[in-house]
């Protein structure tokens, strides 16, 4: 391998709308997402390609947000209806041996000892391949389908996430390594001397622990988090071992990479000890001229219709994006959802029909062409930037997928710039190793 070889993993939209469920190639009956087999299928591919992690992303509410009603995300599957992620670990890890998994849950409406212990018991079953994908939750719907009446404000949704992995790193060692001994002669299972209570007491989460499993084979399963407002970067800066950032340009990526890593060394941590990921959508044909057509059809779909863009970021923003006028220039916008997306997506033009346009979700511009046209493009990206990796991301099509674990990455293993086995027995230390 390279010198400086890169990571790989996929994100998964958990949402059908934007994958064409109703066109070709996007499954047929619109069924395959209520069953694990397109999930299971995807994990062997991904595994056969050397990914660090395959990631789940979640979310708790049916969104309402354009035009005041449900109607238009029900009618194209944008953001809802979507399994839990949680039940297709077990499912994955028994199709697998090497790949890292990741579903995403939620630090404002999980309680932790729950999701401590289910981690453990995960990661335990797993036999050390998982992670956990650390949202806030954004929605003010989610919310409500917890008891609030409007969300927790942004700021205190990040003092109360880092209060939350603080609690459930402490309830993973509340049994050491080595608690079961299994002494048949000694009459003794767990050695009571090597678990202890935590008696953890914050401002937001009270609990007592030990947890009542053992302690998961990673010590700490990965953590996984995504926000890219400050507080969003300090959290990943406190307490993660990968970032995933959705940035669309070369600039922005180096940007983000420098002020993740200035954080974590003001956190007193190694910044190669917490690997951030890029968001890469790439467009692939025969030729790098087909690829130029497929990608200029996409373009011009988006350009027609706007809403979709409009209706997906008013979800994460909670902002109706329909009562705007498309081709006024937009003024300030704030909101208590996700802001590190809603900056983003202002930037990219003056009103909302340019903006919808332009915006992309992660890299998409630079990677269309043939297999081995998009494999140099992100090499050459890679270098430029300086790591740590890519999350491939897109509809969840078997084509898509197939495009990306069976073109792209044989291609990045020839020019030496990605794994092409296994190191390590844990996710941990695979993501680690370089
Ligand atoms: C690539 C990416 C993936 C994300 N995945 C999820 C997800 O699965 N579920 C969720 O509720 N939020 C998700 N988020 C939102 C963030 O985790 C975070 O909660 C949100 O961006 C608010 O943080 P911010 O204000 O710091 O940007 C994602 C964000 C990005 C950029």
């Amino acid at each position: 391998m390279a010198a400086k070889p890169f990571h790989l993993g996929w994100f998964m939209n958990n949402t059908y709308g934007v994958h064409g469920w109703n066109q070709t190639w996007g499954g047929g009956d619109g069924q395959d997402w209520t069953q694990p087999d397109l999930h299971i299928e995807m994990a062997k591919a991904f595994e056969r390609a050397c990914f660090d992690f395959f990631l789940m992303e979640d979310s708790l509410f049916v969104p309402d947000n354009y035009g005041a009603s449900t109607d238009f995300y029900l009618r194209r599957a944008l953001r809802a209806p979507k399994n839990d992620p949680l039940p297709l670990v077990p499912l994955i890890a028994q199709a697998t041996t090497h790949l890292g998994i990741v579903p995403t849950i939620s630090t404002s409406f999980y309680p932790p000892f729950l999701l401590a212990r289910l981690i453990a018991t995960l990661d335990l079953m797993s036999k050390g391949r998982v992670g956990c994908n650390f949202v806030t939750s954004t929605a003010e719907r989610a919310a409500q389908n917890f008891g609030l009446d409007a969300h927790i404000e942004h700021d205190l949704r990040y003092e109360m996430a880092n209060e939350f992995v603080d609690l459930v790193s402490r309830l993973w060692s509340s049994w050491d390594a080595d608690a079961i001994v299994a002494d048949r002669a000694a009459g003794t299972f767990a050695d009571p001397a090597r678990v202890r209570a935590i008696d953890f007491k914050g401002r937001f989460f009270t609990s007592r622990g030990p947890l009542n499993t053992a302690r998961p084979p990673q010590g700490r399963p990965v953590l996984v988090q995504a926000g890219g407002s400050p507080q969003g970067r300090n959290f990943a800066a406190k307490h993660m071992d990968s970032v995933i950032a959705a940035v669309s340009t070369v600039p922005e990526m180096k940007a983000f990479r420098a002020d993740l890593r200035r954080r974590l060394v003001v956190e007193g941590r190694d910044p190669e000890s917490c690997k951030l990921f890029f968001v890469v959508v790439p467009t692939l044909g025969e030729t790098n001229a087909e690829a130029q057509e497929r990608f200029r059809r996409r373009q011009a779909g988006r350009e027609a219709a706007p809403e979709m863009t409009l209706a997906q970021m008013g979800s994460l923003t909670d902002i109706d994006f329909s009562t705007f006028d498309l081709d006024a220039p937009l003024g300030e916008l704030t909101t208590n959802g996700q802001q590190g997306t809603l900056k983003r997506f202002l930037a990219q033009g003056a009103t909302l029909r340019e903006i919808a346009a332009n915006y992309r979700y992660g890299l998409e511009d630079p990677v269309v062409g043939t297999a081995e046209h998009v494999a140099g493009a992100m090499a050459e990206v890679m270098q430029e930037v300086g790591g740590d990796g890519f999350m491939f991301s897109g509809p969840v099509t078997r084509r898509h997928i197939a495009e990306i674990t069976d073109g792209v990455v044989p291609e990045l293993q020839r020019l030496g710039v990605v794994r092409t086995a296994y190191e390590h027995r844990h996710f941990r230390d695979n993501l680690l190793a370089f």
